[in-house]
């Protein structure tokens, strides 16, 4: 006998609140297939014309991509998949991956490494800021940046534990494949282009080593970093990655437990606070979702329980952040009752 069966009148009644209150612990979405897939069609036609925005260009071969890639995907914590819009094509994963390296590292090191050596505090400033390294240094005396600025990723990448260059990429790549639910590989042309002309990331490498939160080759960490920003990616494959931390570290598409359950809200705290750079406060206000923006276009967005998004659109706003990404996740997730400080249960 299951749960949901019953013997008498009042057998019946208990047998009935016990599987409401088992489709409400089980069921991720309270919306049907079709609601769900109207809204991601809507976000499509109200934002594909939208002309805010530019490309990023300090990496030369990001300049190049099409700016009219518009695509859209969303996952369930149980694993159903919802696209809209161009959902082939691919682009680097760029700042993205910070979340994934700094969720490798509180796997092999545990959350309390984060803290230690590199912090989870907004900084405010830009993500490449220099002065960020310099006041958490000289005036706040320490480790009071994150790993979702590149200080902090550059920083977390020379913490994933290998004895060789190689042996700490495919812990990267693999890690990242893993969330994907696919193996994952690099744009060349994109890796090239960054490598040829990341100085100030060098800088920042070098200047993370001097004051001792990288304590290897920090020319190697920010080589490596530089490779993991290439990392090529369609909407699906960043929706399936933000679905997995949705599903409390195991991905809802291929079943794999990828992180441990207890390491994930630490990651999606830090989102909360630093996924959007100096805009992740009126981010966090609009839509209440830890999510991570990439100068490539893409950001992904988290309703933890609920579901994963990913909208890839290459043209920025000042910040940073994908212009198109930021309303369509904004209308999508309104639509569908993602933001999880908005409650309509109330008691006595
Ligand atoms: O290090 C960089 O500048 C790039 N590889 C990544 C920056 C980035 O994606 C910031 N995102 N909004």
């Amino acid at each position: 006998m299951n749960s949901c069966s019953f013997r008498s009148a009042r057998g019946m009644l208990a047998a009935l609140a016990a599987c409401v209150t088992l489709m409400a612990a089980t069921s991720t979405m309270a919306q049907t297939p079709a609601q769900i897939q109207a809204a991601l069609d809507k976000a499509l036609a109200d934002y594909k014309d939208v002309k805010e925005g530019k490309n990023a260009d300090y990496i030369p071969a990001l300049a190049k991509v099409d700016p009219n890639i518009f695509g859209i995907a969303l996952v369930t914590a149980d694993g159903k998949v919802y696209t809209a819009g161009d959902v082939a094509s691919e682009v680097s994963i760029q700042s993205i991956s910070k979340v994934f390296t700094m969720a490798r590292v509180v796997e092999d090191l545990g959350p309390q490494s984060i803290v230690d050596r590199i912090g989870v505090d907004a900084t405010g400033m830009r993500f490449n800021s220099i002065v960020s390294v310099e006041v958490a240094q000289k005036e706040l005396g320490g480790p009071e940046i994150n790993p979702l600025v590149n200080p902090g990723a550059i920083t977390a990448t020379s913490m994933v534990p290998g004895s060789s260059r190689a042996e700490v990429w495919k812990k990267i790549l693999d890690t990242h494949s893993d969330f994907a639910g696919r193996p994952l590989s690099v744009n060349k042309e994109v890796f090239d282009s960054e490598a040829a002309t990341n100085q100030r990331n060098q800088a920042i490498g070098a200047l993370m080593f001097a004051y001792g939160f990288i304590k290897n080759d920090p020319a190697q960490a920010t080589d490596v970093y530089t490779e993991q920003c290439s990392i090529s990616v369609n909407a699906k494959d960043l929706a399936t990655m933000a679905a997995t931390l949705a599903n409390a570290g195991k991905n809802p598409v291929t079943g794999k437990q990828v992180m441990k359950p207890g390491n994930v809200p630490g990651v999606l705290a830090v989102m909360a606070t630093a996924g959007l750079y100096d805009d992740s406060g009126k981010w966090l206000y609009r839509t209440g979702l830890p999510a991570k923006s990439g100068v490539g276009g893409g950001i992904i967005a988290v309703s933890p329980g609920k579901f994963g998004i990913a909208v890839i659109s290459p043209p920025l706003d000042e910040a940073g952040n994908s212009v198109k990404a930021q309303k369509a996740i904004e209308s999508i997730s309104n639509a569908l009752g993602g933001n999880p400080y908005a409650t309509t249960v109330t008691r006595r």
